[in-house]
């Protein structure tokens, strides 16, 4: 099908493609940028983890896209409708509506947030010695099945975590991983196939539409179930559509569909998906959705709301349409395609090709002098926010857990995620984020390493406390202001 879409990449009259964007601002919020001195302060406050940074001491929050998606017109506006009622409100209503239109399932399940719908998912499905094959584990996603006995078998191809690579779909299902590991543990022990679009933890990186059918065809016949998290599924849909051959021409609302379709269950994250909070599951088969259906409102409330006010689910339904707008789904990849081209031609390693969600800075090869047991992306991450302001996340082995001995489990990549939040940021504020990365690349021989002070035992990442096992922050600190004096 022929189809003509508009979208933010525009070719320029010197050769460049550049993301020019087809948005207004109408709203604005102010932001502050620190002295140097303020921010060093602010990351020793926060145990050099910047999950415990505050908003005040942020210049570019790029943490995450969770929950920080800028909202449009129509999705504020949709929020003064909102059918305030325990049961049976019309705004649930309209979000079915929305998920059959774009995810083509009609049974929905309301949760909270992407992780609630792990949880569920998880109990319901997973029992103890059983086995989860999925392209890559996501960090809640991973201690759900865990805590339900089960085993997540991880099956990208190997090039799949080369940093630098020219492979359109990183994120793909090595097929004969897949196939070995059915033979290996039984079809019966396996709870489920989980695919995630846009591969989170190793970059943002997609898979085809061809291999989504491939391991569908694979799970039919062995008659094992299949299930979507679509929290990252615009981005996953625009890159198909960019680098996948056949759906160049395809309209982004096809895509979505057909990767829907692939999938017995679907579940997302609206926080991500759909610029709001909440999420959801969703299926076509009531027998998949009855076994599920009683823990909502057990863990999450009534099934016309499932934790969530009934304004943002006004918001989820319009959110949930705009993903099949290409500008909209656009915006943040393109971006992180300029970032991440942009650092690349100043020699400095980065996830490649470009992916969803941000734009992933190798921390491996930058602080090779930093052993990975000393975290060298959470003191990317550290030493980014002081020079810049700009607060990142760390995807590494500070986002790992300990074995049973106690011992680090080395992260396969170590990463500084610099999150993309859709239609948040301008392209002047993104070449001020390449301009400090590459003065700190420069004076990366500075940077040392962390260690614990204090560790939490499950999903330490968020709550952890950490400090330099040197005084590099103060020395890096020194080096900026003999290069930039009292400029921030
Ligand atoms: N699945 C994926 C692929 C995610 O990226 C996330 C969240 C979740 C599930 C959980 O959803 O936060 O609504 O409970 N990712 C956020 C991030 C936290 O920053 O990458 P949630």
């Amino acid at each position: 099908m022929d189809c003509f879409e508009e979208q933010t990449m525009i070719k320029f009259y010197d050769g460049e493609d550049l993301p020019v964007e087809l948005h207004k601002v109408r709203m604005v919020q102010k932001l502050h940028l620190r002295p140097i001195d303020r921010r060093l302060k602010a990351i020793e406050e926060a145990g050099y983890n910047t999950f415990l940074l505050g908003t005040q001491d942020i210049f570019l929050d790029m943490l995450t896209d969770s929950g920080t998606n800028a909202m449009s017109d129509n999705q504020v506006a949709s929020m003064l409708q909102a059918d305030d009622a325990y049961a049976g409100s019309q705004s649930f209503v309209r979000l079915i509506e929305s998920v059959k239109e774009v995810f083509g399932k009609k049974h929905l399940l309301p949760v909270h947030q992407g992780r609630a719908a792990e949880n569920v998912i998880a109990q319901t499905f997973v029992r103890p010695g059983m086995i989860v094959p999925m392209n890559y584990h996501f960090t809640t996603t991973k201690a759900h099945i865990d805590l339900n006995g089960g085993t997540v078998v991880e099956l990208l191809h190997d090039d799949a975590l080369i940093i630098k690579s020219d492979n359109p779909f990183k994120g793909n299902f090595d097929l004969n991983k897949l196939l070995a590991t059915i033979e290996k543990y039984g079809a019966d022990k396996i709870a489920f196939i989980r695919l995630e679009a846009s591969t989170n933890l190793i970059g943002g990186q997609p898979f085809s539409l061809k291999n989504m059918r491939d391991v569908q065809a694979i799970a039919k016949k062995y008659g094992i179930m299949t299930v979507l998290d679509a929290s990252l599924i615009g981005e996953n849909a625009y890159w198909i559509k960019r680098r996948e051959p056949e759906y160049l021409n395809v309209p982004v609302a096809q895509i979505l569909l057909e990767m829907c379709d692939t999938c017995d269950l679907v579940y997302f994250s609206s926080r991500k998906v759909s610029s709001s909070r909440g999420g959801g599951i969703c299926t076509n088969d009531i027998e998949i959705f009855n076994k599920m259906k009683e823990l909502i409102p057990l863990y999450e409330g009534f099934f016309t709301y499932g934790g969530i006010s009934v304004r943002e689910i006004e918001a989820m339904a319009i959110g949930l349409r705009e993903t099949t707008d290409l500008t909209v789904i656009s915006q943040s990849p393109e971006f992180i395609r300029y970032t991440v081209e942009q650092l690349d031609n100043a020699g400095i390693p980065v996830v490649m090709p470009a992916g969803g969600l941000g734009c992933h800075v190798d921390a491996k090869s930058i602080l090779s002098h930093v052993p990975q047991k000393e975290y060298p992306a959470g003191a990317l991450a550290a030493a980014f926010y002081i020079i810049s302001g700009i607060r990142g996340m760390e995807r590494g082995t500070i986002s790992s857990v300990r074995d049973e001995n106690g011992n680090d489990v080395l992260a396969d990549v170590e990463l500084l995620r610099l999150a993309f939040p859709r239609r948040v940021f301008t392209l002047s504020q993104v070449k001020f984020l390449i301009d400090r990365m590459k003065w700190l690349y420069h004076n990366r021989e500075l940077i040392g390493g962390l260690e614990f002070y204090e560790e939490p035992s499950v999903l330490r990442f968020f709550a952890g406390k950490l400090k330099p096992t040197s005084n590099w922050a103060e020395k890096l600190v020194e080096k900026f202001k003999s290069d930039f004096g009292n400029s921030l």
